[in-house]
């Protein structure tokens, strides 16, 4: 039996984790998506939960779901809630996605093929065939939409809870999936308590669990942060006393490529980390 183009691509598309490795191979340059990830892809339970090492690839992964999602189901509405830079970041590697594929589909079927979004702009990409993504900002708007088909807070631990009441009724009308993913942050707050809520599937990825993460710079953390810090922010860990921690995150923050580091005690910080100097 020969196939057309557009039955091979369905055929591909069918098989979540193996769609997700040749866009993500494309947009990213990844040899293979983690075991993890390739759970996660292909993961349908209704509720999900991802306690993930920081740089374990929570955020790609999740676009590349949510992208999969919108070019396989008709009219759906895929909402990415976080802290506005966060939500803009997702939704920008959900574009990544999308001409990843579309280059795919043109190189291999001479132009004949393609994956364009009729609408694209900051905040959402739609589909021809009707199904949306939007990336919105952790607050009150959250509530306007109706009946989402999949919503995923990504640092869910940063957002507050208010957020995430308005959220669940949504999804009952839906019987959309939900989808939170962070790092911990102390033990109040929505995201701890849902963690231990039976109705999620788990994802827990610690840092040695992460293939790109090199014990040496862990090491490192460890010696200029602390081991609060790496417990919380690479071993999953929730905290009681977070306090200390909050100006760290703050630093790393501000430690962005695209930022200068402001002082000069936080440029040698960063020159550690990025090892360019030996830590004595
Ligand atoms: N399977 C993989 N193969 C190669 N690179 C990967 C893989 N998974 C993730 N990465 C890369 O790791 C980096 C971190 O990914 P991502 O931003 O998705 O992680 P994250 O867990 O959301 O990080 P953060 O905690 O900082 O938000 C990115 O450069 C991403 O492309
Ligand atoms: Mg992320």
């Amino acid at each position: 039996m020969v196939l057309s183009p557009a039955e091979k691509e369905a055929r591909i598309l069918g098989v979540t984790e193996l769609w997700g490795d040749i866009v993500a191979k494309r947009a990213w340059g990844w040899q293979k998506s983690d075991p993890w990830q390739r759970r996660l892809l292909k993961c349908q339970d209704r509720f999900i939960i991802l306690n993930c090492s920081r740089q374990s690839g929570k955020s790609s992964t999740l676009a590349v779901k949510a992208v999969h999602k919108a070019l396989t189901t008709p009219k759906a509405l895929i909402l990415f809630v976080a802290e506005q830079r966060q939500s803009n970041e997702d939704l920008r590697k959900c574009r990544e996605i999308v001409s990843a594929y579309d280059e795919y589909l043109r190189e291999k079927y001479d132009n004949k093929m393609l994956c364009q979004a009729i609408t694209d702009n900051i905040t959402s990409i739609e589909f021809d065939i009707g199904s949306r993504i939007i990336a919105l900002p952790g607050n009150e708007k959250v509530r306007g939409y109706s009946a989402p088909t999949m919503v995923i807070l990504d640092e869910a631990s940063y957002l507050k809870d208010e957020v995430f009441v308005g959220i669940d009724p949504m999804l009952e009308v839906s019987q959309g999936q939900l989808i939170l993913a962070s790092t911990p942050n102390g033990t109040s707050g929505f995201f701890h308590t849902e963690w231990t809520n039976p109705r999620y599937t788990q994802f827990q990825i610690r840092w040695n669990e992460c293939p790109r993460i090199d014990p040496e710079s862990i090491r490192r953390k460890r010696l200029i942060y602390g081991e609060a810090y790496v417990k919380q922010e690479y071993e999953t860990e929730f905290l009681d006393d977070i306090s200390s921690l909050f100006s760290e995150r703050a630093l790393l923050k501000s430690m962005d490529e695209t930022e200068a580091p402001f002082t000069e005690d936080m440029a040698n910080i960063h020159k550690v980390l990025q090892g360019e100097v030996e830590l004595i």
